[in-house]
């Protein structure tokens, strides 16, 4: 389940590919859409590659994972301006089909339901991004959340807030909550691709290679997923026991392997 790439990059050009290769071959594909430093390479990546051979993106469809509590959507730190940012504003995708978990003051819990909701209606995630943060957390799930949660409202812990605090010039300005989509909505997306990378995620991936399904760290949760992977650059794979990583070579050439058969 662990594979090790070089470098970031080589990590967003296989991610960024496998994207584009989900469009071109399914009649329809439900992407679940991450956030962080992490995914930056992968979003600009796929924008490069969407440019060169521009496939139809009528029956592509995005939900994101997760969205500050309190900023407005215009708010720079926002997720939603995140995803214009990388994303949205550079690729076409139907704006109708492009779903945030939203982050307004008055969310409530019936809003958490719509959003787990619209994406079963859609017919489940096929890919999910995912990054994490630094305690285990995937989308905003926090150590102790239950595997068998549902789109939430989440108090963000101490280190989370900490952690995150870097993407504001003004410290007092970083949210108290946010909204996730649940740990079970996350692992019920067909595959899960969980990317980390730079040596501050070292001690968490040895942690997550190290443990069994542990509601105390939410990744743990993906070892119980038939169709997850973890894409660590050197950096952040510096602490893993090597003998039970693999190396990107060899998902690369089994993912070109099952492309050209598909064709
Ligand atoms: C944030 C987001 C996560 C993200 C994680 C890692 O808190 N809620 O979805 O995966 O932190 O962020 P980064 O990639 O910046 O390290």
């Amino acid at each position: 389940m662990f594979y090790i790439f070089p470098t970031a990059t080589e990590i967003a050009d296989f991610v960024s590919e496998q994207m584009l290769l989900r469009i071109k071959n399914q009649n329809k594909t439900v992407f679940g859409l991450a956030t962080g430093s992490t995914m930056e390479p992968v979003y600009e990546q796929f924008i490069q590659k969407y440019r060169q051979c521009q496939p139809s993106l009528e029956q592509v469809y995005c939900f994101n994972l997760d969205e500050y509590v309190g900023l407005p959507a215009e708010h720079p730190q926002s997720y939603h301006a995140y995803m214009q940012k990388h994303l949205f504003r550079h690729v076409p995708f139907n704006q109708q089909q492009v779903f945030l978990p939203c982050g307004q003051k008055t969310a409530n819990e019936a809003e958490c339901q719509a959003f787990s909701a619209l994406i079963q209606a859609q017919g489940g995630i096929d890919l999910q991004l995912l990054g994490i943060g630094t305690n285990g957390h995937i989308g905003f799930n926090e150590p102790g959340t239950p595997f068998n949660s549902r789109t939430h409202i989440v108090a963000l812990s101490e280190q989370t807030r900490r952690d995150n605090s870097r993407f504001f010039a003004n410290k007092n300005e970083m949210p108290t909550h946010a909204v996730t989509l649940g740990l079970k909505d996350i692992v019920e997306a067909e595959e899960v691709f969980l990317l980390a990378t730079g040596a501050h995620k070292a001690e968490i991936m040895a942690a997550l290679q190290r443990s069994r399904s542990d509601e105390q760290l939410p990744a743990s949760i993906l070892h119980e997923h038939p169709n997850a992977i973890v894409l660590l650059d050197a950096q952040a794979a510096q602490e893993l026991d090597r003998s039970l990583c693999r190396s990107y070579q060899d998902l690369t050439r089994t993912r070109t392997a099952i492309a050209e058969k598909a064709t």
